[in-house]
């Protein structure tokens, strides 16, 4: 009898960035003999992948860390993955004695040689960048069997004031346009229809050669591709190519996910976004001439350092302006080591303000996501099954191409199907929708 297979078990957090990381790790330890499990109890190596955007993002796997020590056998390897690890290294190995990994964004490939010393006792720190980094040689054991994370960029040159991704992911490169397309080609054949292309500023995409436009195009163009998404893009990296190509490929999906961060020209400046109010309207404007239909969704933080209150209502300005179909909203959380944390202390803006202004923001974008949603009852859309819905027995959680939920009674053998749905009601941010026999075309006369 042959010996068991040692078991892996991988927890992510954070973006999809992570998710896709995590897709990789997962495929080159099953490459190398690991079985996936989903639980960490009794499992020879747990790595948690982590996010260190914002404190509470920290604080929640710290407190995880701590926690999986219960579940580990005397021998498992417990190992720190990703952003977080990127960020205080040998700290954690000093705080966590069961720890016995820390490795950055760029440090995957030298996994499987850390788990063998991990296993003679030795603890190993690899946070060293590697600008070459792809894990091209790597192939993903993806956890989404609809869509599939393409991640076609690493790290990031802008420097947002508040944010810590560059230093946890390094410069901005980007893989080869035929690598990305080989990738593609593969999932394809695996049955899968969705992708969606990964950056931290996705559309400043260039291998040298190839922009975003390029990609997009090629990309759009693969055999089997029905959907093609992409997050996150910066506004400034739009060029008029690009915008053609997202109006000219009928794959590319009616839906662009744009980081607002701020109504406020002021605040952006700050912030170091290098847009200003209305050159984020101008993008907005530009996107949706290009595209009929288009829908937008944002990210934006409140309570940023030196936001007053009239900055904060051009911020609810500039969303009921544009009309997001949603936004994610955060209140600012200060980063180690970035710029933000240097700013004056009397420009910190309380707590109590921020989160009056956080429920402020959610209550408008729920209004106008509510009164928006309710106008489209009645109408049509198609959709791709994602996956069982969470609250409801025998109800999919389906997606149309412009981004919105809806809750479809079905069972699990749809997933991954195309349907037309009509909408027949919502819950003020999710849809609930019927599946339309669609009439067969009638036989031609004479
Ligand atoms: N505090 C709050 N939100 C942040 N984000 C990034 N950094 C911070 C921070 N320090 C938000 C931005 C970004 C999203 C992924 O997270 O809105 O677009
Ligand atoms: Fe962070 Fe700005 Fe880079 Fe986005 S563009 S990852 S917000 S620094």
């Amino acid at each position: 009898m042959s010996a068991p297979r040692p078991t892996v078990y991988i927890e992510t957090y954070g973006c999809q960035m992570n998710v896709s990381d995590s897709e990789l790790m997962l495929g080159k330890l099953t490459a190398l003999g690991y079985e996936s499990v989903e639980q960490p109890d009794g499992a020879d190596l747990i790595l948690v992948n982590t996010c260190a955007i914002r404190d509470h993002a920290e604080q929640r796997v710290i407190g995880r860390i701590g926690e999986l020590k219960r579940h580990m056998k005397p021998d498992t390897v417990l190992g720190v993955t990703g952003c977080m690890a990127q960020r205080l290294g040998p700290q954690l190995l000093e705080k966590a004695k069961h720890v016995s990994l820390v490795v950055g964004p760029d440090g995957y490939r030298a996994l499987p040689t850390l788990i063998e010393r991990a296993r003679g006792g030795e603890r190993s720190l690899a946070t060293s960048f590697d600008l070459e980094e792809h894990y091209e040689d790597f192939a993903a054991r993806r956890y989404d069997p609809v869509k599939a994370w393409i991640p076609v960029q690493r790290g990031c040159d802008y420097r947002c004031t508040y944010c810590i991704v560059p230093y946890t992911r390094g410069p901005e490169r980007s893989r080869k346009l035929a690598d990305v397309v080989r990738e593609v080609e593969r999932v394809t054949a695996e049955g899968m229809t969705e992708v969606v292309l990964l950056g931290q500023t996705v559309n400043s995409y260039s291998d040298g050669e190839h922009d975003f436009a390029d990609l997009l195009r090629a990309v759009g163009a693969i055999d089997g591709v029905r959907r093609v998404r992409f997050t996150s893009p910066h506004p400034n990296d739009f060029s008029q190519r690009v915008v053609e190509a997202i109006a000219d490929v009928p794959t590319v999906c009616e839906h662009v996910h744009l980081p607002m961060q701020s109504g406020s020209t002021r605040t952006l400046r700050r912030m170091l976004r290098r847009y200003t109010r209305e050159q984020y309207f101008e993008c907005v404007a530009r996107l949706r001439r290009a595209v009929p239909g288009l829908a937008l969704t944002t990210d934006i933080i409140v309570g940023f350092p030196g936001e007053t209150d009239e900055e904060f209502e051009e911020t609810l300005s500039a969303v009921r302006q544009v009309g997001f179909a949603d936004a994610f909203t955060f209140i600012f959380s200060p980063r180690d080591g970035t710029p933000a944390t240097r700013m004056p202390a009397e420009l910190t803006v309380s707590a109590d303000v921020a989160s009056d202004r956080m429920q402020r923001l959610i209550a408008l974008v729920r209004g106008i996501a509510r009164e928006h949603n309710l106008g489209l009852l009645g109408t049509r859309y198609e959709v791709l099954v994602e996956k069982m819905a969470k609250r409801g027995a025998d109800l999919l959680q389906t997606r149309t191409r412009d981004f919105k939920t809806v809750l479809v009674p079905g069972d699990e053998s749809m997933i991954g199907r195309y349907l037309t749905v009509e909408i027949t009601g919502t819950t003020g941010s999710t849809f609930i929708g019927a599946p339309v026999r669609e009439r067969q075309p009638l036989p031609m006369a004479g």
